[in-house]
């Protein structure tokens, strides 16, 4: 059997991010077959219209192949102002465009820290109707929702709690099964 690859990203730009630790978290806990790769999302411009219609940019391009080269996405979103922050959903706005979105029908798995008490819940609802739009299919259960994320990481960003270590496993071994039916799935067709 193939690996799956995943590509994974953050939500936040900001260097001791919780997100980001949480995507390092990942790399310990997955499952045999899976390979995570990241892509950091610094480098994608603001989404103008104009500026596509003349040529996606490179870093644009980089991701979009990145995305398409990937069996599955793994998104770890910080939660701002209830929503996901901008810069996830600039980037979800490029992948999200012709010619052949990358975004579609692709798996993914959604989780999320925050140092409030709940654990990103609202941006992650908002996450999963985006994905409507573009045709992904995220993994339903576990829900990894890291809440009062202070006390769950320590100075140096690694995940130490063992409850969200758990779930994070879970999901990426859910993650694992949802990716390999939908590709039998679409073999099928
Ligand atoms: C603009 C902004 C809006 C925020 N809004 C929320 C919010 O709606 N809910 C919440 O739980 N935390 C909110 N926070 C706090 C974040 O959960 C916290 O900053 C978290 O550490 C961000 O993720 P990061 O560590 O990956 O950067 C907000 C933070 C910022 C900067």
């Amino acid at each position: 059997m193939e690996q799956i690859l995943v590509l994974g990203m953050s939500g936040s730009l900001r260097r001791a991010s919780y997100n980001t630790a949480l995507l390092a978290a990942a790399s310990e806990l997955l499952p045999e077959g899976m390979t995570l790769e990241r892509f950091d999302l610094s480098s994608i411009p603001l989404y103008n219209d104009d500026i596509r219609a003349l040529g996606y940019p490179k870093p644009v391009e980089e991701f979009r192949d990145r995305i398409a080269a990937a069996d599955s996405l793994l998104i770890a979103t910080p939660e701002y102002n209830y929503s996901i922050p901008g810069v996830l959903k600039n980037a979800i706005d490029w992948a999200s465009r012709p010619p052949d979105p990358p975004l579609n029908g692709k798996p993914v798995a959604i989780m999320g820290a925050s140092t409030g008490d709940f654990g990103t819940v609202r941006a992650q609802m908002h996450l999963r109707q985006v994905c409507v739009y573009c045709n992904m299919f995220p993994v339903n259960r576990p829900e990894v929702l890291v809440m009062r994320a202070r006390e769950k990481f320590d100075a140096g960003g690694r995940l130490m709690d063992e409850v969200a270590r758990g779930f994070l496993r879970d999901l990426l071994a859910a993650l694992f099964d949802w990716t390999r039916r939908l590709q039998k799935d679409s073999l099928n067709e």
